[in-house]
């Protein structure tokens, strides 16, 4: 029997409650599939905080790194928002990336035929979109230096060296071998020195899939064309922070914030989460879409433990009980046959595997 050690980190806001429906999940795909899993929690984010001052205890650094992968919740909300920024959850999350080494962020952006009304995007435009975004996540100019403010100016510092281009290059391209074989590296090369490197750099590399199609575009024409064409794409390649706002403008495509999941993997562990927040405006309310968060644990299952089987059983049955019409309060006004609280919709979810 296959035995995993995952760290189980649950955050603040709904963070729990969509956590616990997951792991409800993977304990009924690990019965069906011979596979153990072993759980400890650690803290991070707001929680963190209140227990012991800091939104990063080097007791969760250590356990998630002794671990095969992590399971994120989420952090934040507007209890801690007036601290001093170092001390706030975003900070503890930036560091949390940075400790962890993960690199690669896999954020996938893909319409369920159910849904395809719950977008603002026609539904011709969205049908069949099945975008992978591979964002740099642990350098740009989220950490470049030097950086700094005073009275008179604020300054950060966009910088990439080639090995962290090559890296996460070889990333996207191995990705984009099992999909669509395609690869669009998104860039500000008429402008910007650094996207002159990472250009360069991401043709070296893409010179060793020969198998993969390497094309190039700026970020203000991938902004435009996500929106124009987005079935267009298939592995999208870019840096930090153009990464941050394509993935956001990638995920309305489906419609709904609650549905995607994903990966920050890199050489010593991974991390897996939703790509929604802690909402604690519906915190403890059992509303909250959980799919997002049990899609993320198939995720793991696929990119971490190779268990690609007890993966596609998990996808199947999301995609089945949105077929059969059960939907969370997010979603009631699209083709909702019943709705259902958060721990309903995991019942359905694992009932279904
Ligand atoms: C994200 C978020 C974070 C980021 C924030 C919360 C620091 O927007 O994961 O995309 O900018 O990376
Ligand atoms: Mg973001």
């Amino acid at each position: 029997m296959a035995n995993y050690n995952i760290s189980i980190i649950k955050g603040d806001g709904i963070g729990p409650e969509i956590v616990d429906e997951a792991i409800k999940v993977l304990n009924v795909v690990g019965k069906k599939f011979d596979i153990n899993f072993s759980y400890n929690e650690y803290l991070m984010g707001g929680c963190a905080i209140d227990a012991c001052g800091n939104p990063l205890p080097q007791e969760t650094i250590d356990g998630v790194l002794a671990s095969d992968a992590c399971l994120f919740g989420a952090i934040g909300g507007a209890k801690w928002d007036n601290l001093p920024r170092e001390l706030r959850p975003e900070s503890g999350l930036l560091r949390f990336r940075k400790e962890m080494g993960v690199f690669a962020n896999l954020r996938p952006a893909m319409v369920y035929d159910e849904l395809v009304d719950a977008s603002s995007l026609k539904p011709s435009v969205i049908q069949g979109v099945d975008i992978m975004v591979v964002r740099e996540l642990i350098g740009g100019i989220y950490f470049g230096e030097p950086k700094g403010k005073d009275e008179f100016k604020g300054w950060n510092t966009m910088v990439y060296t080639v090995p962290e281009i090559e890296r996460i290059a070889h990333v996207a391209f191995k990705l984009a071998l099992k999909r669509g074989k395609k690869v669009c590296s998104i860039d500000k090369a008429n402008v910007l020195d650094v996207s002159q490197l990472w250009r360069d750099t991401v043709i070296r590399i893409g010179a060793q899939y020969p198998d993969v199609e390497l094309t190039h575009m700026y970020v203000d024409n991938a902004a435009m064309q996500l929106i124009a064409n987005p079935r267009q794409f298939d592995v999208m390649l870019t840096g930090n922070i153009f990464g941050d706002i394509l993935s956001d403008e990638a995920s309305m495509l489906s419609g709904s914030i609650g549905l995607l999941p994903s990966a920050s993997t890199g050489e010593k562990t991974a991390v897996y989460e939703p790509i929604h927040g802690s909402a604690p405006d519906i915190a403890g309310m059992g509303i909250a879409n959980p799919i997002a968060t049990i899609s993320s644990a198939s995720m793991m299952l696929r990119y971490s433990l190779n268990e690609i089987k007890a993966a596609d059983a998990i996808d199947n049955a999301i995609k089945k009980a949105m077929k059969d019409g059960f939907r969370t309060k997010d979603l009631a006004a699209f083709g909702a046959v019943e709705v259902v609280n958060t721990s309903k919709m995991g019942d359905i979810i694992a009932s279904n595997i």
